[in-house]
């Protein structure tokens, strides 16, 4: 089956999109990282992605009138990449509701909680408030609405008595670093798909696997 053409859009750090290119290098791996879109010029992982010798573009939304006017150059980079699909790991800015649809079920995002609960900025934080005892990551499709969509895969990590903010995001983070490659490999290879608002796995994966991997 012909690869699936992937650009992963971040804002930062750029630890999930190394964790997709890394996987990506698997030669069954069923999608490719053709090009890193970065809304932020001085973020960290464009630098990686052009050391690494991937295409990696910065799109500066400062330098955009409007959301739409940033949207319509991104979405001219997408299709100048002949991008299949589209990944968001840590890209921090809302899209319009038009651009979502635009890309209807064929966009993904990553989130530090186990949605429904703990949408937004401070995931963490708000975790530790509600005094939950299990925490984790959410790869979901993207709808108009923030942190909000079919969720395709999550994985779960344990919260400690003596879990910090940061103690907890580096535990979630590692987890997020194997289910989001597995995520994307369902949505590329066509195994998960929307059925309503809800995803539906054909090929059962061994998500105990997943889980017990994360769990540390
Ligand atoms: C990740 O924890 C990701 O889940 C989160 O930003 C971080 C980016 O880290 N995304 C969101 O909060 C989106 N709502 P990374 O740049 O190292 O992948």
């Amino acid at each position: 089956m012909k690869k699936k053409r992937v650009a992963v859009l971040i804002s930062g750090r750029g630890s999930n999109m190394q964790a997709l290119v890394a996987a990506a290098q698997a030669p069954r791996f069923p999608a490719e990282i053709v090009t890193v879109i970065s809304n932020r010029p001085d973020a960290p992982g464009l630098t990686w992605a052009k050391r690494k010798k991937l295409s990696a573009i910065a799109l500066d939304h400062k330098a955009y009138r409007s959301r739409q006017s940033f949207e319509l150059d991104l979405q001219q980079a997408l299709e100048t990449a002949n991008v299949d699909l589209v990944a968001l790991a840590g890209f921090m800015r809302l899209m319009t509701p038009g651009f979502v649809e635009l890309w209807r079920d064929r966009m993904i995002n990553i989130h530090p909680s186990l949605l429904p609960s703990f949408k937004g900025l401070h995931t963490h934080e708000q975790a530790l408030e509600a005094g939950v005892k299990i925490a984790g990551c959410t790869v979901h499709f993207v709808r108009p609405e923030m942190d909000a969509g079919p969720i395709i895969a999550q994985a779960a990590v344990p919260v400690l008595d003596r879990d910090t903010p940061a103690t907890l995001a580096a535990r979630i983070l590692k987890a997020e670093h194997v289910v989001y490659p597995t995520a994307l490999a369902l949505v590329a290879s066509g195994k998960a798909r929307c059925v309503g608002e809800k995803v539906v796995i054909d090929q059962k994966i061994n998500v105990k696997n997943v889980l017990h991997s994360t769990v540390c």
